[in-house]
């Protein structure tokens, strides 16, 4: 496709057309060049395609059915790439055959608060986990033919006024943690498209952010794609244009194609960003026209599929007295709404018409027979006495009673965040009242998202299977009866309460400013910096077996700031049965110029090991493991010193550690000015002799004396005072009047060259 050549012969009312879709889903025809619409289509967890008969004029309800795999809330906890990019395989199928030429998908936004409604399509309170996750199902996909849409770029972090709402973040934090999530994923997989979201970031739309879509994305990133808008999520179009904003979805019906025309014919908008956006749309339709090739898919096979990456996801939390696996010649119940109607994906955009549904209760049949009650009506918040004391009766007559409880559908939808962190009262008050009559109580939960658990000591075990697709009852199975052992870690801290949470305070903002003031100490890095306890930390998760970690090794001392670690450790199943372990690699900056988290996570392998097995594990870190975001440089550095390297089981469960030091790495500029502070000065010896020796001597030279011969005369005391007094105050408080403003300020640039000549 000669797309410089349709460029140069397309009118300008054409171009501004083209860069607008056509309707819910497609992307415009022009015919006189024989292109023909393209769709866009949800995302992320399975195909959501609301328009079945590919309609490509106009957008009809009849929803095709497809797999509805576990959400990124689950597949997060997998910490599986390889499996991630299976699904991705799977996905992309699917979306062949309905002909899509891009699914909007994944979501990796930040877990900020456990409130966000959207979290269950959310990935991670980690930017690396959730970028490296992102990435692999991106692969995936995109192996298939088929574009993604990585989304919603940025900070589109609470659905509350989603459409209004300003995060305000510092540059630090902005990129560290919410930036961070998208980069490795887009400098890795090049999704060929990115959404912009809904918000503003300090106080701009992130549809018209220059420095967002074009100075990060294009220039720093090198990402060469598209970039399409949320779902009416353009304010002015011309100004997005500028920016960088290729695509407006849905169809604006030609009202701001013209608004881009007269701004065009006005001088207002140069057409050169016009041309852009028409490039980006024609090399998107060029990319689908090269990759498209239809094809089948076998709903079955996916739906088992599904079912096995459930059972990869699940996080076991509490399995005391080792009540799992269960043992189905005991005697066994099941109780609670979701072991019939399955609570296994969310509300939104993001929700599946499935080929088919696996409950808990239709699945136990290949294990053994239970029996059920009710419990609680999944939607209710207040305890039904009758359906209470049935589900107690049953409890009391059985072995084992198995609760499947979790958060109702209502409580976690596209466009709406929780308003607490509890659970229905009237499954913790059934939780509770089970317990009283049978002690071995396991709670199977269902949730997008962390909530309090009041009822934890009621319990032996606990399983948390998130939201986990279409297939979660026969995945359930599986794991309860010890078919599968089960293998997933928290990728979110969960906290003991709603008020421990680090976006606590002003959590989703007052009108349409939120403040992110707790900044880089977003889920483990605020608990672990504030030494907080929580419910289970970040990268939690049990077995049915245990894991020994030994004999951790560095590939060497000292690497340059360019240079590459390889790091090993050995991991031993030192138990009966096959397990996977998730092996954990954490990076501490302990010796930092800048504030630095406790830890962070910088690389995860997912182990598989027979009973009595040991392996060998290796990781590779280059300069991203090491780095912090500079607000002097603008960048990514790493600075000189010593790096803990720690091998952990979770993130508060450290097995393994050894350093490394990084030698010609950043280091800081030293900028002292007339309003720096005297002490950072006296932390630089050079500097401070120099300074010390200019005042000394322009009070000689009036025949004064300081009594102060060096810095090391400073009595302790004084020291702190003086320390923090800026450089300007010695105007005021030396009376000679040889220290003038213009011969400080000449010192000054004497102590910058002396110590930045230094390093
Ligand atoms: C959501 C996107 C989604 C789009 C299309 C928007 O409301 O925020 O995630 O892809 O709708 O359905």
């Amino acid at each position: 496709m000669n797309i410089e050549k349709i460029l140069s012969e397309m009118m300008l009312e054409e171009k501004a057309s083209l860069c607008s879709g056509s309707d819910f889903w497609h992307t415009k025809a022009l015919e006189r060049f024989d292109i023909e619409p393209i769709m866009l289509s949800d995302g992320p967890h399975g195909l959501r395609k609301t328009n079945r008969n590919h309609c490509k004029t106009e957008a009809n309800d009849e929803t095709a059915i497809a797999v509805c795999f576990p959400a990124a809330c689950a597949t997060a906890s997998s910490f599986d790439k390889t499996l991630l990019e299976k699904m991705g395989k799977a996905i992309g199928d699917e979306c062949q055959a309905e002909d899509i030429a891009v699914i909007l998908g994944p979501g990796v936004n930040i877990k900020r608060s456990p409130l966000c409604g959207r979290n269950f399509e959310y990935f991670s309170e980690d930017p690396y986990l959730a970028s490296h996750q992102a990435a692999a199902l991106i692969k995936g996909i995109q192996s298939k033919g088929v574009g993604t849409s990585i989304k919603h770029f940025a900070c589109n972090n609470q659905e509350t006024r989603r459409m209004a709402v300003s995060a305000n973040v510092d540059e630090r934090t902005l990129h560290e943690i919410y930036l961070s999530a998208f980069e490795y994923a887009i400098k890795e997989t090049k999704p060929w498209t990115v959404m912009a979201s809904y918000n503003r970031i300090n106080g701009e739309y992130t549809t018209q952010s220059k420095y967002l879509l074009t100075d990060i994305l294009r220039d720093k990133w090198g990402f060469k794609g598209l970039v399409m808008s949320d779902w009416g999520a353009v304010d002015e179009r011309e100004k997005g244009v500028e920016a960088g904003l290729d695509l407006q979805m849905p169809s604006c019906h030609g009202k701001t194609d013209e608004i881009i025309v007269e701004a065009v014919k006005s001088g207002k908008l140069d057409e050169k960003y016009v041309d852009e956006c028409v490039r980006n749309v024609l090399k998107l339709y060029d990319k689908y026209k090269t990759n498209h090739k239809g094809g089948q898919w076998d709903p079955k096979k996916d739906h088992e599929l599904s079912r096995k990456i459930a059972t990869e996801c699940a996080v076991l939390l509490k399995n005391d007295g080792d009540i799992l696996p269960l043992d189905n010649s005991k005697k066994i119940c099941f109780i609670g709404a979701f072991a019939k109607t399955p609570r296994f994906q969310g509300g939104g955009s993001s929700h599946i018409e499935c080929t088919e549904i696996t409950s808990a209760l239709d699945a136990v049949k290949e294990y053994c027979d239970v029996k059920f009650a009710l419990g609680f009506e999944a939607e209710s918040n207040d305890p039904d006495e009758k359906l209470i004391s049935e589900a107690v009766e049953l409890a009391k007559n059985s072995d084992v009673a198995v609760i499947f409880a979790g958060l109702p559908d209502s409580f976690e939808y596209e466009g709406g965040d929780r308003k607490h962190m509890r659970m229905p009262d009237c499954q913790c008050e059934l939780i509770k009242r089970a317990a009283a009559v049978n002690k071995n109580i396991v709670v199977v939960l269902h949730n997008g998202s962390p909530m309090e658990m009041p009822w934890l000591d009621n319990a032996k075990g606990v399983l948390e299977m998130y939201l986990a697709g279409q297939a979660s009852g026969g995945a359930v199975c599986d794991l309860l009866f010890g078919k599968v052992n089960p293998s997933g870690k928290l990728a979110e801290t969960f906290p003991l309460c709603h008020e421990d949470t680090p976006a606590f305070i002003g959590e989703f903002g007052c009108g349409d400013n939120v403040y992110y003031n707790e900044g880089l100490y977003v889920g483990y890095r605020w608990y672990d910096k504030r030494k907080l306890p929580v419910l289970f930390p970040f990268g939690y998760g049990l077995s049915y077996t245990k894991f020994e970690y030994s004999d951790i090794k560095l590939s060497a001392d000292e690497i340059n700031a360019d240079g590459e670690l390889t790091v090993s450790v050995t991991v031993k199943n030192i138990g009966s049965r096959a397990g996977k372990e998730v092996v954990q690699l954490y990076v501490s900056d302990k010796h930092s110029s800048v504030d630095r988290p406790v830890r962070e996570l910088k690389g995860y392998e997912k182990v598989a090991l027979e009973a009595g097995e040991s392996k060998k594990v290796f990781f590779k870190l280059d300069k991203s493991a090491f780095a912090y975001y500079s607000t002097d440089e603008h960048d990514w550095v790493v600075e000189d010193g010593r790096y803990d390297i720690e091998i952990g089981a979770s993130s508060r469960d450290i097995r393994q550690s050894a350093y490394i030091f990084i030698n010609n790495g950043y280091l800081p500029k030293v900028r002292f000015t007339i309003n720096s502070i005297v002490g950072d000065i006296l932390a630089h010896p050079a500097a401070a002799e120099v300074f010390v020796d200019f005042i000394k001597s322009e009070v000689a030279k009036e025949g004064g004396q300081v009594g102060i011969q060096s810095v090391d005369d400073f009595p302790a005391d004084l020291m702190q005072v003086f320390s923090d007094m800026s450089v300007r105050t010695t105007l005021d408080f030396v009376s000679s009047k040889g220290i003038t403003r213009e011969k400080l300020i000449a010192t000054l640039n004497r102590l910058n060259d002396i110590v930045n000549d230094e390093k």
